[in-house]
């Protein structure tokens, strides 16, 4: 073991035999991020706030990591928000839509990132699903707008099978139609390099509890500064305005920064967990990560590609491929597979029923023979008679 493996063994000492396939769904902490939350519970309990100005610390050292990891020209483009979802909802509810409008997503996206759009219908905004499943996604995208198309939203990596988009070329077909784009980076921040200003994204949001290996319930929202002026305020409160901490101030204006949509008071506990799993990756190197994370699946596709009693929903493609890997049995039915998914479950390896099939996320200190393992218990499950 090289000296980098006995550091990772020792930041993630999962249970013996459990074999984490699942960071796709909820990824599990770095011992780092255990032992912050501790401390963090331990300080509270023998001292409360006292030391608030370390916690501001924290949260700018997160907003930091968080800017880096997302590619933003600065931390102040970054808002520390609950989840995706949230960040989905106030670029919906936050764009000044035209009777007219439309929305262009692709017909693969994960709830959040079509009922949100869906919920515009009654301010008479249309939405247009392109269907992605061909040879060109990104073509299929494009051509589904039109003239009255103001937004694109689409995922960097799909949730269900991992396809990776090629955001760079969205990005400039956007740009040059005057369509803002907005991307939901959940699947790809922490397990592959995002880089908001070359692909051009006006808006990105992301969660930290999948490949960031986070808690719940701390996202990050980043906006690019013209595309943040567009967007109509809906949540009000102190922490939001330019001139923080004045609370005898009596007229106020919302930060320039994208503070502006962090109404109140931050979710501490949570940011103290992100920082300290994020710190992981900076000594790493997302670079390392990347190439972690896509050593895992592609040896995955390739076993799934040799074994013909396996039917991979993954590409195979290099440049399409994630962290995502998921595969059918060709012997079996849904059932089955809801079987097959149960047995694995219970048996120690935890992964995903998504698109009809067995979804695997491994991230990139998950060791090679414990995806070889999980190969081996997918083609050696018996259903029962
Ligand atoms: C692509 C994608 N977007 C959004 C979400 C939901 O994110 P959140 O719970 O942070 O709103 C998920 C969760 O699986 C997802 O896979």
């Amino acid at each position: 073991m090289s000296g980098i493996e006995l550091d990772l063994a020792a930041e993630f000492p999962l249970r013996e035999g459990l074999l984490y396939l699942n960071h796709a769904a909820v990824g599990v902490w770095p011992k780092r991020t255990a032992e912050a939350v501790k401390a963090f519970a331990d300080e509270n309990l023998h001292q409360g706030a006292q030391d608030y100005p370390r916690w501001m610390q924290m949260e700018q050292s997160l907003r930091r990591r968080l800017a880096g990891l997302v590619g933003a020209p600065s931390a102040a483009d970054i808002a520390l928000l609950k989840n995706t979802s949230e960040g989905l909802s106030l670029i919906a509810s936050g764009i000044d839509w035209h009777v007219g409008d439309n929305i262009v997503i692709s017909n693969r996206e994960f709830p959040s990132n079509r009922m949100v759009w869906e919920s515009l219908a009654v301010r008479g905004v249309e939405l247009r699903q392109a269907d992605i499943s061909g040879d060109d996604p990104e073509g299929a995208l494009i051509a589904c707008m039109n003239a009255q198309t103001r937004l694109l939203s689409v995922s960097s990596v799909q949730f269900a099978d991992g396809l990776r988009l090629d955001l760079n070329q969205l990005g400039a077909a956007c740009r040059q139609h005057e369509v803002l784009l907005c991307v939901d980076a959940i699947q790809s921040l922490g397990a592959l390099s995002f880089d908001a200003v070359s692909c051009k994204a006006d808006f990105v949001v992301a969660d930290g509890h999948k490949w960031m290996l986070g808690p719940e319930g701390v996202a990050v929202f980043y906006s690019r500064p013209a595309a943040r002026e567009q967007l109509k305020l809906s949540q009000f409160g102190w922490h939001m305005v330019e001139h923080y901490g004045d609370f005898d101030r009596q007229e106020w204006q919302p930060a320039k920064s994208a503070r502006r949509f962090e109404p109140g008071s931050p979710n501490m506990l949570g940011i103290c967990a992100l920082d300290a799993s994020l710190s992981l990756f900076g000594e790493v190197g997302m670079g390392a990560v990347e190439e972690g994370v896509l050593q895992g699946a592609y040896w995955l596709t390739r076993s799934v590609l040799e074994d013909e009693r396996l039917e991979l929903l993954s590409p195979a493609q290099p440049e399409r491929m994630s962290g995502i890997v998921s595969l059918r049995r060709h012997d079996l039915d849904a059932a089955g597979h809801a079987a097959l998914y149960r047995y694995l479950m219970e048996s120690g390896v935890i992964c995903a029923l998504r698109g009809g099939g067995i979804r695997f996320s491994p991230h990139f200190y998950t060791p090679m023979n414990q995806l070889e393992e999980a190969l081996d218990r997918v083609v050696c499950f018996h259903p029962a008679a």
